[in-house]
């Protein structure tokens, strides 16, 4: 999705780390409890060290919805978890995003137009109250509005098999979208088989399928996909597996199935987190997710080799985007009565919405 971030002053722009630093901690003790800083796992050190609130999505979210105090919160991730922010509290209270143009690739890959069609595609070869829409908390709000309409919730990477468990007591069929690998993943996790799924790219007509997939699948799952995970390969495990054999390998569900089929241990970034934490002293450890958490579990455990499956390193361009001079001038715009970069979800969208992410916070 197309978004604008101006360009930052020059005082921002042309200054030291310590002196974003001095701006920062000065911003964040002047606004002391009126403010909270919520820091997903990928950020980078030199805005993670300022995180109230360190998490996974879920984690994040869970925290935004519980959070009463704070006027101001101040979301260093991505757009979609932002917007999740804003859905999840209270109406005096606002979210905003350092950069606007923190988005995902992987949200981007379904847009409400296309996932309207394909559920009037549904419509006409299968029975639609049947089908159970899921989306994952990596998509637009206007996704998450549109399966709180039809009976659907959100997931996580750290809910997935319990969402998905639930809308199977709900309906015969799931519609899940974007991110076609979380859903394989889960469904195998579920003991379903491969004839049980099927591919739905909403650039053909019915997903490219035929009447009969349709009738037959279990699971829809659109053709959408993280760009950092996907560059994890049954090579890297393989690579890994050769050079440290009892080595750990360690990855996201975002991955696909044949890495997380070689892995030992999968799940969400705090998962990934809590399982290096649970290793012995001494242990190699393959991470497949995002290089800033990787570097941020090696340096945070010395005494075990944590790498990343993946020797070229890949961050998340847009989760890169936050930096220490968007944190600043965020900061001090507040502290000048200024509000920058509000994300702000249409009441409508909103409300629907939060119904989609409140049967996710209950199903869990
Ligand atoms: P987590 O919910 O595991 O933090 O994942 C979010 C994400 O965007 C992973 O790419
Ligand atoms: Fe999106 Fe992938 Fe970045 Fe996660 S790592 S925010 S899924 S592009």
């Amino acid at each position: 999705m197309f978004r604008i971030q101006a360009a930052l002053a020059e005082r921002y722009v042309n200054a030291t780390q310590d002196q974003l630093e001095d701006w920062i901690g000065a911003a964040r003790s002047t606004l002391g409890d009126r403010l909270l800083i919520l820091g997903h796992h990928y950020q980078r050190d030199e805005v993670m060290r300022w995180a109230d609130a360190r998490g996974d999505s879920f984690g994040l979210s869970r925290r935004a919805a519980d959070t009463h105090g704070a006027e101001f919160i101040v979301f260093c991730g991505v757009h979609f978890m932002a917007e999740s922010a804003d859905i999840l509290t209270a109406e005096h209270q606002v979210v905003i995003l350092p950069d606007l143009n923190a988005g995902c690739s992987m949200a981007d890959m379904a847009d409400l137009d296309s996932v309207e069609t394909a559920w009037d595609e549904l419509a006409a070869v299968t029975d639609i109250e049947r089908v159970v829409p899921i989306t994952y908390m990596n998509s637009s709000a206007a996704l998450k509005a549109f399966v709180g309409r039809r009976g659907g919730a959100v997931c996580t990477s750290s809910n997935a098999r319990s969402v998905v468990r639930w809308a199977l007591d709900r309906g015969d069929k799931l519609l899940f979208f974007p991110d076609q690998h979380l859903g394989r993943n889960t469904a195998f996790q579920l003991g379903f088989g491969p004839s049980d799924l099927r591919v739905w790219d909403p650039k053909r007509d019915l997903g490219g399928l035929e009447d009969a997939d349709v009738k037959e699948a279990a699971f829809l799952l659109w053709k959408g996909h993280c760009s950092v995970h996907q560059r994890f390969k049954v090579e890297h495990v393989d690579a890994f597996r050769a050079a440290h054999p009892g080595g750990l390998v360690i990855v996201h569900p975002e991955c696909s199935h044949d890495v997380v089929d070689l892995a030992d241990q999968v799940g969400s970034t705090d998962f990934i987190i809590r399982a290096v934490g649970a290793a012995a002293a001494g242990a190699i450890i393959g991470v497949g997710t995002e290089i800033h958490l990787v570097r941020r579990l090696a340096a945070e455990h010395p005494d075990r080799t944590v790498v990343s499956l993946d020797p070229i390193v890949c961050p998340c361009s847009t989760m890169f985007r936050i930096d220490a001079a968007h944190l600043a001038w965020c900061l001090e715009s507040l502290v000048e009565s200024r509000i920058v970069n509000q994300i702000k979800v249409d009441t409508d969208t909103a409300k629907w919405a939060r119904v989609a992410l409140e049967r996710m916070l209950d199903i869990v």
